[in-house]
C-alpha cells in the first residue's frame, strides 16, 4: 500500500521526464508535475479539464528554499512560513524568475507551500525542485484524499499514483495572500484562523485587501455528483423526508447533535463530533454519498470556529449553482 524507496525514485524520475505523478499530502492528494516544465504543467491543465489562467501551488521540500522561487520575502512571510511549515499553509508571493507562468495562470505571484507528509517530503527532496500540484480530482469536484479516489478519478491520466495512505487533514491548505501589508485569508483551510492570528499578534481578514487577482474562487466547487442543500439542523429530518417523497435519493448529513432524530433517507452520514475528524472525513462522505446512488445531499453548516471555517467554506461551494 504505503509509497517504498523505489517507488520515491521511480516518482522524481518521472517528474524529471516531465511526467505526472500523484502526490500524497496532509491535505489531500495532488497532482504533481515538474514546475519549470512548462509542458508538463500544461499536461496538469489539460488533465485536470482546469482552465490555464487558474494557478497552481508550487510545493518545496524546505522553507529554506523559499528564497529560490519568489521575488522576496517579507517579513509576515518569514514567520508564517517558519511556524506553519511543513504545514498545511500556502503562502502567495511574489513570483521569482523560476517559477514559469503557465504555473501561475499568468500571474506575477505564486502560491507556494511545504507539505507535512512523509511521502510528498520525500519525494520533493529526492526531486529536488519545485513540484507544481493542484488537487488531483477534476476541475469542480471533490478533492481526493486516498490515493483510491486519484484512481478512480484520474485512471491512466496519471503516470504513477504514489500511495502515501489516507490525508490526515482532509481539506486543502489555508492561502494566505502574504505579498506584502496585511496578511489576509483567500481560501480558508488546515491552518484556523485562530491559529493565524496567534503567531500574527493581530486579527487577520478573508478576502483580498491587497486586491490581488484570486482566480479559481468559483461559486461551485468541491461539489460532488448529487446536489447539495444547506439547511438548519433543526430541518433536516424534514427537508430529507419531503426531498425523498419528491422521489429523490436522499443523503444526509446528520450533525451530532441530531445523531437520535429519525430520518428517512437512502443514506445517513452521522457527521463527527471533532471537527478534525469531520474535516478528514468530509471529502470521503461525500464521495460515499455519490457511490450509493444518492442524487441530493441534505446538511447543515457546522459552526464557524477553526476547522469548521474551511468546513463550511466547502460546503457552501459544493452546494453553489452549477
Ligand atoms: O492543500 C492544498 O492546497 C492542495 C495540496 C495538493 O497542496 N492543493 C490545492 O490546489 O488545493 P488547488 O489547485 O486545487 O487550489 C489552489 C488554489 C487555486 O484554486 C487558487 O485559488 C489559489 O490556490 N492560488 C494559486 N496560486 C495563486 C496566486 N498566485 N494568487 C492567488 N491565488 C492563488
Ligand atoms: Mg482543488
Amino acid at each position: 500500500m504505503m509509497a517504498r524507496t523505489s517507488d520515491i525514485g521511480r516518482a522524481a524520475g518521472i517528474l524529471r521526464a516531465g511526467g505526472l505523478v500523484a502526490v500524497p499530502t496532509e491535505t489531500v492528494y495532488g497532482l504533481g508535475a515538474n514546475a519549470e516544465d512548462p509542458a508538463a504543467v500544461a499536461r496538469v491543465f489539460q488533465v485536470k479539464g482546469r482552465p490555464p489562467t487558474h494557478p497552481l501551488i508550487v510545493h518545496l521540500a524546505a522553507a529554506e528554499q523559499l528564497g529560490d522561487w519568489v521575488a522576496d520575502v517579507p517579513d509576515t512571510a518569514l514567520a508564517l512560513a517558519g511556524h506553519f511549515w511543513p504545514g498545511p499553509l500556502t503562502l502567495v508571493l511574489r513570483r521569482g524568475r523560476r517559477v514559469p507562468l503557465e504555473a501561475t495562470g499568468g500571474l506575477e505571484t505564486v502560491a507556494v507551500r511545504v507539505p507535512a507528509h512523509p511521502v510528498a517530503l520525500e519525494l520533493l527532496s529526492a526531486f529536488g525542485g519545485g513540484v507544481a500540484a493542484p488537487s488531483a480530482n477534476r476541475f469542480g469536484s471533490v478533492s481526493p484524499t486516498t490515493a483510491d479516489h486519484v484512481r478512480a478519478e484520474l485512471g491512466d491520466a496519471v503516470d504513477f499514483v504514489l500511495d502515501g495512505g489516507p490525508c490526515d487533514v482532509g481539506v486543502e491548505s489555508t492561502i494566505v495572500d502574504a505579498t506584502g501589508g496585511t496578511p489576509s485569508i483567500l481560501r480558508p483551510g488546515g491552518v484556523t484562523p485562530e491559529d493565524l492570528e496567534a503567531v500574527l499578534g493581530r486579527p487577520v481578514a478573508a478576502g483580498s485587501p491587497n486586491h490581488i487577482r484570486v482566480p479559481g474562487q468559483h461559486p461551485s466547487h468541491y461539489a460532488p455528483r448529487a446536489r447539495v442543500v444547506l439547511v438548519d439542523p433543526l430541518e433536516i429530518a424534514t427537508e430529507a423526508q419531503a426531498a425523498q417523497e419528491r422521489g429523490h435519493r436522499v443523503g444526509v448529513f446528520l450533525p451530532p447533535a441530531c445523531a437520535d432524530v429519525p430520518v428517512k433517507a437512502h443514506a445517513v452520514v452521522t457527521v463527527p463530533e471533532s471537527m478534525a475528524d469531520y474535516a478528514r472525513g468530509l471529502y470521503g462522505f461525500l464521495r460515499e454519498l455519490d457511490q450509493l446512488g444518492c442524487d441530493l445531499i441534505v446538511a447543515s453548516l457546522p459552526v464557524e470556529q477553526g476547522l469548521g471555517v474551511a468546513i463550511a467554506n466547502r460546503l457552501r461551494r459544493a452546494a453553489g449553482p452549477r
